[in-house]
């Protein structure tokens, strides 16, 4: 492959994308999905019978609306409610709603990749709970831990639902979640949601579903690719592939190539070839045992205080807070 040196990789997604074709074995970033096509083709798995994560996240959210609300609740000064990767908020609504008519004092603050996710949210809302505070913002996980921590005046209760984590291996959810703890005062919660191990087939079924949904969202990237890059993929010459790994809880999505091809990117002056069968990595879905996520928390300094589960355990919501630190 070629670079011409005029080429500037002016913007995280062209300095990404051209590490990702560059590397061996190639990798894409998973986050680079949600366009507006992406954000529906991710809305389309959420209403999959097969991703089974959405309905189970929504019977803990809606068998234990009132224990979950009594853990965000502060009689003294309201709290700040801070949902990172709300999208579209579907089922934050249901706690939403329990905590607009029970008259609790909160601002809701998402913050989302996707503009269009938190616009969309935004105007819902208005409609929907004219009476919530709502403040969005546009943003990616590492970027808006920083605002954070201007929310230190009040109770702070930070949500990630959707076992959204899982697209982070270990030391990087580590790494995050310590970052999150530093934002963090004594009374503050993390309320998150962990896809939990459970029959394997389960687990590749909702990632591998027979009408291609699942497919089209991994593929997006390349047609993302396309436009935003000029670049001239044949989306038809690559399959999506899925494997989990019953041991670790990792699930990994790839495209694979399905013949030998050259593809030229040209906004970033790159040829790229493929080997017959070379793949890219797309995205990981890690799933977790009470084991893990205690390690995950300990090693974080955090604190699980408490965890809901639905009827079949196959997922699992857990409030931490933070570890006291030691005065010496
Ligand atoms: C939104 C990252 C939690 O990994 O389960 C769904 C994304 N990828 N189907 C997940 C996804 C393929 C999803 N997360």
């Amino acid at each position: 492959m070629i670079l011409s040196s005029a080429t500037q990789l002016d913007t995280p997604f062209k300095k990404d994308v051209f590490e990702g074709l560059t590397s061996e074995p190639k990798f894409l970033y998973s986050k680079y999905i949600y366009d507006q096509a992406g954000d529906k083709l991710f809305q389309d798995i959420m209403a999959l019978p097969e991703y089974y994560l959405t309905n189970c996240e929504m019977e803990i959210l809606t068998s234990h609306t009132q224990a979950i609300a009594g853990l965000f609740k502060n009689e003294a000064t309201g709290f700040d409610l801070i949902e990172l990767g709300a999208g579209d908020g579907k089922k934050t609504k249901v706690l939403l709603k329990h905590l607009a008519e029970n008259r609790f004092d909160f601002t809701y603050k998402p913050i989302d990749i996707s503009e269009n996710a938190i616009t969309g949210l935004t105007r819902t809302l208005a409609e929907e709970m004219p009476e919530v505070k709502v403040d969005g913002e546009t943003g990616e996980y590492f970027e808006v831990l920083e605002r954070l921590q201007h929310f230190k005046s009040r109770k702070k209760v930070i949500m990630v639902l959707g076992s959204n984590i899982g697209n982070l291996l270990h030391p990087r959810a580590i790494q995050f979640l310590t970052k999150l703890g530093e934002t963090m005062n004594q009374d503050d919660i993390l309320f998150m949601g962990f896809d939990q191990k459970k029959d394997p087939q389960t687990i590749l079924d909702a990632y591998n579903d027979p009408t291609g949904v699942t497919a089209a969202f991994n593929k997006n990237l390349l047609i993302r690719i396309n436009r935003e890059l000029e670049g001239n993929f044949d989306v038809a010459k690559f399959k999506h592939w899925e494997v989990y790994d019953p041991q670790t809880g990792t699930a990994k999505s790839y495209l694979v190539a399905t013949e030998a091809q050259h593809v030229r990117l040209k906004s970033l002056d790159l040829d790229i070839t493929f080997d017959p069968w070379e793949t890219i990595h797309t995205e990981i879905s890690q799933k977790y045992t009470d084991k893990i996520v205690a390690w995950l928390a300990e090693a974080s300094g955090l604190r699980i205080e408490n965890s809901f589960t639905d009827s079949k355990n196959y997922y699992k919501n857990y409030a931490f807070t933070k570890v006291r630190e030691s005065k010496e």
